[in-house]
């Protein structure tokens, strides 16, 4: 058992030495534990174990009692936050998401604001469960998604190959976007400060689909969106560091970092290491971006990939992977990554003596 009382991942976002490199991954519940299939069909849905507080919060534990890694992440889902909003959500086995789709002015105009995330008493509930029962130096992270993406999904009426229709709306400057986007910045903010106020210690902004926008349409729809929602977030007295995931703008990841105040960038698997080490690194803390496949992969790859990320410095890199575990992950190769990883922490203690 680790009983040690310093989080690694905190003391990286707060330009601190670690005392080792904080590790975590996104997904790290979900369908490739088989505890995790278990307690899904213990609740029923996949919905009804996002709202099911005890139920939620296990299986946020359930990696942490398999890996020694840094951080929990909050069990629930970025369209929880659209469906309190009004819009219908229903997960179907298979399919994925499916939403009642906005694409009006006046469905724009119907959907809830910050008061929404009122209705979200069952996630704020899991948090505090999770920071009663966490070791102490796991650090707890809350999240919501990015205006943009959830949009996306809000806009399609689900999941979509190439998200037409709203990279559509946002190339023609529909106003019906931006009224989606404007209650996602309040609703976003009030549940990430809700969240907060539960326990979270650390939030990351999910933009899966940041990838999407060309130049000229990214400060609009991924930027200032994420900033607005970490200026309310200062202003309801929430301070904790912010994790900004924008999945797919490569070399705008710095511009990214400097508009929205982010304390760390997420970097997705195409980023190359050495931007990350050279360029990226000097300005914010990077995490990331180990490629889910060559988890699945496992071997030399995975070996090769992890000792890749070891290059970068330790103060300023939280392990992570570019995008979420997927479902036919094998945990030995999960288990494989974290000894590669906490090898290299045997190898190099890190002024451990003199911080302590
Ligand atoms: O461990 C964690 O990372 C925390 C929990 C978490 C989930 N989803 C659980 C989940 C988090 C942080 C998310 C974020 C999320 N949800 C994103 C952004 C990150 C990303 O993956 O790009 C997006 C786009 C969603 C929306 C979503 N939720 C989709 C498209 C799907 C279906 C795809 C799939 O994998 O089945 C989900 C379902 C979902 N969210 C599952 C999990 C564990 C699988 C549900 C199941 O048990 O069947």
């Amino acid at each position: 058992m680790n009983t040690h009382a310093r989080q690694a991942l905190m003391e990286v976002l707060e330009g601190r030495q670690p005392w080792r490199r904080p590790v975590w991954f996104m997904r790290q519940a979900g369908r490739y534990l088989d505890e995790y299939r278990a307690t899904r069909a213990e609740a029923g849905s996949f919905l009804d174990l996002c709202y099911n507080s005890e139920l939620a919060a296990e299986v946020t534990l359930q990696p942490i009692r398999r890996f020694d890694v840094d951080a929990a992440i909050l069990f629930a889902d970025i369209l929880l936050l659209p469906q309190v909003m009004g819009v219908g959500l229903r997960f179907e086995a298979g399919e994925g998401p499916k939403l009642e789709p906005v694409r009006s002015e006046q469905a724009a105009l119907a959907l809830r604001g910050a008061e929404a995330a009122e209705d979200l008493s069952a996630i704020y509930e899991t948090v505090r469960l999770l920071r009663a029962e966490l070791p102490a130096h796991v650090a707890l992270i809350g999240f919501c998604g990015a205006p943009w993406t959830v949009a996306t999904y809000m806009v399609e009426g689900g999941g979509s190959p190439e998200r037409l229709r709203t990279r559509m709306a946002a190339m023609r400057n529909a106003p019906w976007l931006d009224i989606i986007i404007e209650r996602l910045v309040e609703a976003s903010a009030a549940y990430l400060a809700a969240q907060v106020a539960a326990g979270a210690q650390v939030v990351q902004i999910f933009d899966t689909w940041a990838g999407d926008l060309p130049d000229g349409l990214r400060e609009k729809y991924v930027f200032a969106p994420v900033r607005r929602i970490i200026e309310r977030l200062r202003e309801l007295g929430a301070d904790v560091p912010v994790i900004g995931f924008a999945r797919g703008i490569g070399a705008a990841q710095p511009a990214f970092a400097q508009a929205t105040g982010v304390a760390a960038v997420g970097c997705e698997a195409s980023m190359p290491v050495d931007y990350m080490k050279d360029v990226l690194a000097r300005e914010v803390v990077v995490q990331g971006n180990l490629d889910p496949l060559a988890v699945i992969a496992g071997g030399a790859v995975l070996e090769e990939g992890v000792q890749r990320l070891l290059r970068l410095p330790k103060q300023r890199h939280i392990f992570n992977l570019g995008h979420g575990f997927r479902p036919e992950t094998p945990v030995e190769n999960v288990e494989r990554m974290m000894a590669l990883i906490r090898a290299e922490d045997e190898r190099q203690p890190e002024r451990l003596a003199a911080t302590e």
